[in-house]
């Protein structure tokens, strides 16, 4: 397929094409994997994890460097210490997730029927410590993104599997975050779309442009530029301001469909976080 017949294909799939049917999240999925790899034909599902470490050798080497002592570690530890820490009223965090949150991260975010909304892990961290009357965290940074550190660390290896259930709420959030992914937006008019789909893997400004399939594995990382552990909507806010978009409020509704839509593009791709990016 040509790059212009897949742009046309891949607008259907969107369900942006006037009077084309919306294809649902299972047969997007496919249309996108599709997508990457035809552009991407030797890439590994590890490959995907790598982002644009894939693209220039020195900064794998870099890269690899950083990973024989990898500077989140320590934000394991010291997730791995506060899940297993009991609140005031003598519950834990155990308590809350099942498999005492082993093994699980890579199926967030969920559609939470009850709620009727899209808990990302972040939001689930904090929905345990308020059920227990503990204060909620900060979703971008700090103790809550050791936790997430930790919980990820427990769940490295398995294939990202989010999923959408039969439930017209949980469709209209999965429809609401891929619109968020393909609004242009600033004044540029830039969509996530431009920079992680059509441009992946070119350059922009020193950077080579990461494919979003696979992003979602990698966080939350450590980041040179921030010297600390940062959460995903860090990340998407940081893109937002960079690109000069008002960037979306983290730890609210758009954020968290954003973050549903973006992850379940790595469906399949071994989670590999948290992780260390430049
Ligand atoms: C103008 C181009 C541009 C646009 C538009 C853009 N980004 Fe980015 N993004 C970048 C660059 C440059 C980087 C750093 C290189 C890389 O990892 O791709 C990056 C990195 C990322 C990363 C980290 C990838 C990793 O492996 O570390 C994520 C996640 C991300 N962007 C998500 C988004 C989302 C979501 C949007 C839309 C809200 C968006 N980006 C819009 C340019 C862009």
């Amino acid at each position: 397929m040509t790059r212009e017949i897949l742009a046309v294909a891949l607008l259907a799939g969107f369900g942006l094409a006037t009077g084309s049917v919306a294809a649902g999240p299972a047969e997007d999925l496919k249309v996108y994997q599709a997508y990457f790899e035809q552009h991407f034909p030797d890439f590994t599902p590890e490959d995907y994890t790598r982002g644009m470490y894939n693209f220039s050798q020195d900064k794998r080497a870099q890269y690899e460097a950083i990973m024989e002592f990898p500077p989140y570690e320590m934000a394991v530890e010291e997730g791995q210490e506060l899940f297993a820490t009991p609140f005031a009223n003598g519950n834990s965090y155990s308590n809350c997730f099942e498999n005492a949150g082993i093994g699980i991260a890579q199926t967030y975010p969920r559609f939470d029927a009850e709620r009727g909304k899209v808990m990302t892990l972040g939001m689930a961290i904090n929905d345990c410590r308020v059920q227990n009357g503990e204060e909620p965290l900060d979703v971008v940074k700090g103790p809550l993104v050791y936790i997430e550190a930790y919980m990820s660390e427990a769940a490295r290896g398995k294939a990202i599997d989010i999923t959408v259930p039969d439930d017209p709420r949980a469709l209209a959030a999965y429809e609401e975050g891929k619109r968020i992914y393909f609004t242009r937006r600033g004044p540029r008019a830039f969509a996530c779309y431009h920079c992680h789909w059509e441009a992946a893997g070119a350059r922009i400004r020193g950077n080579e442009l990461s494919p979003a399939r696979g992003q979602a594995a990698n966080f939350p990382a450590y980041r040179s530029k921030w010297g600390e552990m940062g959460s995903i909507q860090r990340r998407f806010k940081g893109c937002m301001e960079e690109f000069g978009a008002k960037p979306l409020k983290p730890g609210g509704e758009d954020m968290a469909n954003l973050e549903y839509f973006h992850r379940r593009l790595s469906n399949g791709i071994p989670l590999n976080a948290p992780n260390n990016r430049f």
